[in-house]
């Protein structure tokens, strides 16, 4: 389809370790612009393998992606890694900010590495980013005097702050309390609603992965289950309106 971000067609990959290990097998699926799926599965059953491939971290043993209408085989790596920084964002479990610099700072920090300049432009994007996520009040503290919902807020505003159409996060609720989990899902769905960003969300917690628009189940490598879930994007659109 034309509006797919991302296809994925028979993607597989083999860990060639001290045996082969077939991490991930045959999966083919595609996601829309601005969808919100959730991936789901027992430990070791293929996700991050799954969410690594999509996101060009790692390369498949066989099979094809497609990210915005381009097949990424044909990529070379400066391309790769443009695609990866431009179209990509990526929150992880842990969030690895940097703790002695400002929220603001740890925000930018990947603008920075690839050369943007610490100017009124990039401050005044990453406040917005900030604002989005309820973080305005914290900019200019060190990271390490937040609390750990926080951090991760400030994670994800930092996987944000390209604007990127794909977000791809790995069990981003993993270390949070029940309360925290929440808010991270209400983000999340904020700046799909807003900014049309679609997610995929690697997930052990069943509340979060329910309030998806659709599910993937991984199991044994394989995507066993894609289904979408009836009503949840209606009710997330009625409440933002409201
Ligand atoms: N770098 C690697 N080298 C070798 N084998 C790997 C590597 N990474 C993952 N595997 C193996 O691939 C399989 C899938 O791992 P993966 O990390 O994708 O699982 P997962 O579904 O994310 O699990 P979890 O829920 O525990 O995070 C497992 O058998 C794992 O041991
Ligand atoms: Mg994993």
């Amino acid at each position: 389809m034309a509006d797919d971000l991302l296809v994925a067609e028979g993607l597989s990959k083999v860990y060639f370790d001290v045996i082969p290990t077939p991490a991930l097998t045959d999966v083919s699926f595609s996601l829309a612009s601005g969808e919100f799926a959730s991936v789901i599965g027992r430990s070791g059953s293929g996700k991050s393998t799954l969410l690594n491939l999509v996101g060009l971290l790692d390369t498949p043993t066989s099979g094809s992606l497609h990210l915005n209408g381009r097949d990424t085989a044909g990529l070379d790596r400066v391309a790769r890694a443009r695609m990866r920084n431009t179209f990509v964002g990526f929150v992880f479990q842990f969030h690895h900010l940097l703790p002695e610099f400002s929220v603001i700072e740890n925000v930018c920090m990947p603008a920075l590495i690839r050369g943007e300049a610490w100017n009124a432009e990039l401050r005044q994007r990453a406040r917005v980013t900030l604002d989005m996520l309820d973080l305005g009040e914290v900019a200019e503290k060190n990271a390490n005097e937040t609390s750990g919902g926080q951090r991760q807020r400030v994670a994800i505003a930092r996987a944000l702050m390209n604007r990127p159409q794909l977000v791809l996060a790995d069990e981003p609720t993993g270390n949070l309390d029940t309360e925290n989990s929440a808010l991270v899902y209400e983000l999340f769905r904020k700046v799909n609603l807003e900014w049309g960003t679609a997610f995929l969300i690697v997930t052990h917690d069943p509340t979060i992965a329910q309030q998806a628009d659709r599910i993937l189940e991984i199991s044994d490598g394989r995507l066993q289950r894609d289904v979408a879930v009836p009503g949840v994007s209606a009710a997330a659109d009625e409440q933002a309106r409201s």
